[in-house]
């Protein structure tokens, strides 16, 4: 009998669980939104989102030591400090959780409340809070239970062409890389944080649209040689990267040529029938091309930086975009890589094991990015802060795309690539001169 019971009570306590995990609006909210009005006074004093007013009151003063001994107290009117509390409505729940509206008190402005959402997230015990301010003098304070990063489920790949779904964000709406809105990008992180992972999410995405991809593997070639039959280029050192990288700006010119003489500003406004293909051009480990051992290869890094950079700034007209990993990519590596960076409007930070980082890539972004992206743990790989033009960042993961799904993906739309010899056919015309580039650039 006490089995039965032991047995019943711990079938109870995972019905409970299961509930309040599946069912979390209608079994933990009620509970959760009293207990977040009844501690808000709390929390908000705790968290020092409080503000001291002055106010008329009525005060307990101890008067005249009467004959028994006693003190006697009087009341007296006058202006005493009190702690106001911001005014909360009732807290509303949702998938991942609740948020609640807050009332900004006089003076207080919403990075008050985003520096101080990891100690609000304590105190309410739950994974993260997210601030954001949908219209003046209001915050919403978002509550998120759990990491829903820890399990993404895989969502259909986009039909559009340049546009890759490679995971999903924190608010669960799909992590897209939009090569046409954003051209370049640079992805940082330790090593094992999922750089190579959200590459091949990238490569699989790709392969089956009408675009060339070109690979630069300075690790020796072993991360994207497997996908050779979709890549239309690939350079495994730094000499193979020189010519490739020449080879890019040739193609570069060449299209501005082609652009010009059709009176387009760029690839896109050119007639389908005469528009090149454009080019993703993926680099793994972007560090290798900026390294010298010995000042012999200064010339050829100087080379090499220039020319990356004249593709990150012309390329996004003429249809050529950038998608740089590397575990650094700081200035320690050379004015080339600062300038390089100021290029690339898109920013992911996987897991990083130093701040400096974190910051070289997230730039001068809300501090909460940086801090959430120091907080990113070892076991959650693919998990990284993303920014991208619209100045807002997002906790995101990308999907798990195996080397094997990526070296499948390559071999099933081999058929799709374009030889390099076909892209860089057309030779630069003599009336265009690469003069010319070096005068748009200072432009
Ligand atoms: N989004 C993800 N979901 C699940 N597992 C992932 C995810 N991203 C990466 N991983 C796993 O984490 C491990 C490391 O990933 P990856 O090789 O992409 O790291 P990396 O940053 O490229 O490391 P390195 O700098 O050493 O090349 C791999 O085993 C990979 O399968
Ligand atoms: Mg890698």
């Amino acid at each position: 009998m006490p089995n039965l019971s032991h047995s019943l009570l711990v079938l109870a306590t995972a019905l409970a669980v299961l509930a309040t995990w599946r069912f979390w609006p209608m079994v933990g909210y009620p509970f959760t939104a009293l207990n977040v009005r009844a501690s808000w006074r709390r929390v908000a004093l705790g968290c020092g989102l409080t503000k001291k007013r002055a106010r008329w009151a009525f005060t307990l003063t101890p008067g005249a030591l009467v004959s028994t001994g006693t003190v006697k107290v009087r009341r007296r009117f006058r202006r005493i400090a009190v702690d106001t509390t911001p005014r909360i409505r009732l807290p509303l729940p949702n998938r991942h959780g609740w948020r609640v509206t807050v009332h900004l008190l006089e003076g207080q402005i919403p990075d008050d409340y985003a520096q101080v959402a990891e100690r609000l997230a304590h105190s309410w015990g739950v994974h993260a809070v997210r601030v954001s301010s949908p219209r003046p003098g209001r915050v919403v304070l978002a509550a998120i239970i759990r990491d829903p990063l820890m399990r993404v489920d895989r969502l259909p790949p986009s039909e559009e062409l340049l546009k890759v779904t490679v995971g999903r964000l924190e608010t669960g709406a799909p992590w897209v890389i939009d090569f046409r809105t954003v051209p370049h990008w640079l992805s940082a992180g330790a090593t094992q944080s999922g750089k190579s992972n959200l590459a091949n999410a990238l490569i699989v995405g790709l392969a089956p649209q009408p675009v060339a991809l070109v690979g630069f593997d300075l690790k020796g070639g072993v991360e994207f040689t497997p996908y050779t039959p979709r890549l239309s280029a690939l350079a495994t050192t730094r000499t193979e990267s020189v010519g490739l990288l020449d080879d890019l700006v040739t193609l570069m010119l060449n299209r501005m040529d082609l652009c010009r003489k059709a009176g387009a500003r760029n690839i896109w406004q050119l007639p389908p029938a005469v528009r090149p293909v454009p080019v993703v051009v993926l680099v793994d480990e972007l560090a290798e091309l900026y390294l010298m051992a010995d000042r012999s290869e200064k010339d050829e890094v100087a080379h090499t930086s220039t020319t990356l950079l004249r593709v990150a700034r012309l390329g996004r007209a003429f249809g050529i975009y950038l998608f740089c990993c590397g575990q650094r990519i700081g200035s320690d590596l050379g004015p080339g890589v600062t300038a390089l960076r100021a290029q690339c409007s898109g920013r992911i930070c996987h897991r990083v094991n130093d701040p400096e980082t974190a910051t070289m890539t997230l730039g001068d972004l809300d501090p909460a990015a940086l801090v959430s992206a120091r907080a990113i743990p070892a076991e959650t790989p693919g998990v990284a802060i993303v920014a991208s033009q619209d100045g807002q960042w997002y906790r995101a993961r990308s999907f798990h795309v195996s080397e094997a799904a990526a070296e499948h993906a390559a071999w099933m739309y081999a058929d799709l690539t374009p030889s390099w010899a076909e892209i860089t056919a057309h030779a630069p015309t003599t009336e265009f001169d690469p003069a010319d580039l070096d005068e748009l650039l200072t432009a």
